[in-house]
């Protein structure tokens, strides 16, 4: 019987601990994919062997058992995938024969992370806040279909053809666009695409064909998204996005995975909500709460360490995010953040140029103008961080997390009470067969 595949889902704008969620299930999985995105994610891990953050490589590496795959879907930067690599060998992590590297993942080149630097600059005060990976300009390179593939590596002839007459490309867009005098030199570039083919051709390969082995073998697959659903560039708060689909849709084209094939997807929520970089953030708080909540959270970028803006649980976006998504039931995680709060808010809705409004307006600009309409819950003012079953959490907590089932029309399954792996109650079997 074909195996359970799980789709794990940013619900709202990133950070929403995934990787953490998928930690949790990867005892029982036998492969975890990685669908879109690039090294702009960062997933953090805590375990028995100490914390890991993970850019590019499936946070299920960390599982034995477990085969994890960087899918079609995501950008890579070779140079940052050896890296991590060799980070995973020091940590005692193998990695031979468990990490397979899609053939036809994208290449994330030097060129690419200057080019989003250059980008970002000449958009000014309406900069996008990226995380200056390269991440747009080489999605912009595989969609204008001469996107260097990381099977090209293996392929010397190919490689130095299509290096060159990119190089060329933009050392033309440098001098003319951006008025540079340094311009690239293709060749080098070539040199340091070798040194990395060396060491990662045994990893790459045709990643769809593998995982649709591992379904057919009833391995439980875990498809691990990174962002969230609110920076999907199709229906995210557009220009303020990436420029990869991490909504469930996406799992499906960034893996190889027919729709049909899916058993389950989940949304992971915050139990508030957090922002990074530039863009409508509706329920954002006032500095002041918004400064302990990101003390409380540690709430800075794993990738770039920018201090990430906080906000109250927004029950419009999270509405929104569980329709696009299809969720079958949400995980909520820090819920401990809020242990020591004495009231807290949840946002049902928006007054938008005084109307009432309970959807997510498709149209981004006009959430400049949504005022939050907040109901207040009190707080609960106890640790939840040694619960590990629902009675165990206090009243006014169980009662919180029964206002976003409600808020929300989706069941919990998972809720994370803490950092460490244990740290969270586990109440639905995602993994069970469908
Ligand atoms: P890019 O993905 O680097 O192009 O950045 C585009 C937008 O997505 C910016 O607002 C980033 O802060 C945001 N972003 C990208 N990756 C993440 C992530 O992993 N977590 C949270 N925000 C992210």
């Amino acid at each position: 019987m074909a195996g359970p595949v799980v789709v794990i889902v940013g619900a709202q704008w990133g950070d929403e601990a995934k990787g953490r969620v998928v930690d949790l299930l990867a005892s029982r999985a036998g492969m975890v994919v990685r669908y879109q995105g690039g090294p702009n994610a960062g997933h953090t891990v805590i375990n028995a062997r100490g914390t890991f953050k993970l850019h590019l490589v499936p946070a299920g590496i960390l599982t034995p058992q477990v085969t994890s795959v960087i899918g079609n879907g995501v950008v890579i930067d070779p140079r940052g995938l050896l890296g991590e690599l060799e980070m995973l060998r020091g940590a005692g992590v193998t990695t031979e024969g468990r990490l397979i590297v899609s053939d036809r993942a994208h290449v994330i080149m030097p060129y690419h992370r200057l080019l989003d630097t250059l980008d970002e600059e000449e958009r000014g005060g309406a900069r996008i806040g990226t995380t200056g990976r390269g991440i747009g300009p080489a999605y912009m390179d595989k969609v204008a279909r001469r996107g260097i593939v990381m099977g090209d590596l293996l392929y010397n002839d190919l490689l130095v053809e299509k290096v060159r007459a990119n190089v060329a490309r933009v050392n033309r867009q440098l001098t003319t666009l951006y008025g540079r005098q340094d311009t690239l030199d293709a060749d080098a570039l070539v040199e340091e695409l070798h040194g990395a083919a060396r060491h990662l051709a045994p990893y790459i390969a045709d990643s769809r064909a593998a995982i649709q082995a591992a379904i057919a073998a009833g391995w439980p697959v875990i498809l691990e998204g990174a962002q969230g659903a609110l920076l999907d560039v199709d229906f995210g708060t557009y220009p303020y996005v990436t420029s990869s689909s991490p909504a469930a849709g996406g799992a499906c084209i960034g893996s190889g995975i027919a729709p049909t094939q899916i058993t389950r997807t989940v949304g992971v929520y915050k139990a508030y909500c957090t922002r990074v970089g530039g863009g409508p953030f509706p329920t954002e708080m006032a500095e002041e709460m918004g400064n302990r909540v990101r003390t409380l959270g540690n709430e800075f970028g794993t990738t770039t360490g920018r201090p990430r803006r906080c906000g109250w649980f927004d029950a419009v976006a999270a509405r929104y995010s569980a329709s696009l998504n299809g969720f079958s039931s949400m995980a909520v995680t820090h819920l401990d953040v809020y242990d020591t709060l004495d009231s807290v808010r949840i946002c049902t809705a928006y007054r938008i140029n005084g109307e009432l409004v309970e959807t997510m307006p498709s149209m981004p600009h006009l959430l400049d103008l949504a005022q939050p309409v907040y109901e207040e819950v009190p707080g609960w003012q106890a640790s939840t961080v040694h619960a590990r079953q629902y009675s165990d959490l206090p009243t006014n907590a169980q009662r919180y997390l029964r206002r976003l089932e409600e808020v929300t029309g989706i069941p919990t399954s998972v809720i994370t009470v803490g950092p460490e792996r244990d740290e969270a109650l586990v109440l639905q079997d995602l993994l069970a067969p469908a």
